[in-house]
């Protein structure tokens, strides 16, 4: 038998195991960020309330980091697992636009609880994350297709870039 042959499934396994971490991860970090939405949307405005708010908030960027370490143990991805996680870049990308304008939405409640200049510490801290993890994103995908890569994280990062102007005073 061929060497080539005895390899062909390896490889095979080896590039449907990189396109479900990855994929995996944006797919997490993007149930959370629509928890994040749902429980601000939710908030009356009261102290207590803002409790699953600061959870959600703490979750989403415990995945995101846990999502930039599992996107560096992961394989190269070929183009099918390239298109997986342009796909799932592109939900999140959805997901993080209606959060996070749900969230400027809510500022004044967070204002009359002097709540927002923390607020604007996480989504700085959520910014830069995102931006560590799509840089070990791209890094997986094949260099032809980095460019579109980057193409399809722009909105999120312009998406926390509006929102942080929101909240800066
Ligand atoms: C901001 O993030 C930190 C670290 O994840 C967390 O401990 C804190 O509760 C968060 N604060 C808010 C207002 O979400
Ligand atoms: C969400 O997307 C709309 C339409 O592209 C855009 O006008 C808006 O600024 C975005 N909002 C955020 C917070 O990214």
């Amino acid at each position: 038998m061929k060497l080539t042959t005895l390899l062909a499934p390896l490889s095979l396994v080896a590039t449907v195991f990189a396109q479900g971490v990855i994929e995996q991860s944006l797919t997490t970090v993007n149930e959370q960020a629509l928890e994040l939405q749902q429980a601000v949307e939710s908030w009356k405005g009261s102290f207590l309330g803002t409790l699953p708010i600061i959870k959600e908030s703490t979750d989403i960027l415990d995945s995101i980091h846990k999502g930039t370490k599992a996107a560096k143990g992961s394989p190269p991805l070929d183009v099918l697992g390239a298109i997986g996680v342009a796909v799932a870049t592109q939900t999140l990308a959805q997901s993080v636009n209606t959060t996070l304008t749900t969230l400027i939405a809510a500022k004044p409640k967070f204002d009359k609880l002097l709540l927002s200049p923390a607020i604007l510490i996480n989504l700085s801290l959520q910014k830069a994350a995102t931006t560590k993890m799509s840089e070990v994103i791209i890094e997986k995908v094949p260099v032809e297709l980095q460019p579109t890569a980057q193409e399809l994280i722009k909105p999120i990062d312009a998406a926390f870039e509006f929102a942080i102007q929101r909240f800066h005073f």
